[in-house]
């Protein structure tokens, strides 16, 4: 069993896509540990994606995680991090296939609707980034 750490993003929770895909999630058999409504500040957005600091999107991505609330989520499964990068589709929405949570729910490159974590290094790292041992203990 395998974690992974995803993110509807301000763009897809405010247009209400969160059942639509909270349903795909349980139907693609990905078990949702855990899951909470925030608003992003800056400061939070900006060392979330630190990696991209220096990339020429950086700032717009900042202003587009701040800009609404978003649901963090722990999904669980046999070989959840590929398979939920699989369901979320490629980066750039507009490219992406409408079988895809990106290609349904995703405008471009930037507004892409869901985040998840790329590799086990990240994903425990945004898991606790996101969720404290006491709010994940049990589930
Ligand atoms: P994510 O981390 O959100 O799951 O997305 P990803 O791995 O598919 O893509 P990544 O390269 O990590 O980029 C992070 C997010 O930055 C925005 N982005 N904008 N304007 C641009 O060229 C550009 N490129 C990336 C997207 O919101 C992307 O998901
Ligand atoms: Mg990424």
């Amino acid at each position: 069993m395998q974690r992974t750490f995803a993110i509807i993003k301000p763009d897809a929770y405010a247009a209400g896509h969160q059942g639509a895909i909270l349903s795909r999630i349980q139907q693609e058999g990905l078990r949702i540990v855990a899951a909470k409504s925030l608003r992003l500040s800056t400061q939070q957005a900006q060392g979330f994606y630190a990696v991209h600091k220096e990339r020429p999107f950086f700032g717009d991505l900042v202003t587009f995680m701040t800009e609404g609330p978003v649901l963090a989520l722990v999904l669980e499964g046999e070989n959840a991090i590929k398979r939920w990068r699989d369901i979320m589709g490629p980066t750039n929405a507009s490219a992406a296939p409408k079988t895809t949570l990106r290609g349904q729910f995703g405008t471009n490159i930037e507004r892409n609707a869901t985040h998840g974590s790329d590799a086990p290094e990240t994903a425990a790292y945004e898991i606790g980034f996101f969720f404290s041992g006491l709010e994940l203990a049990g589930l």
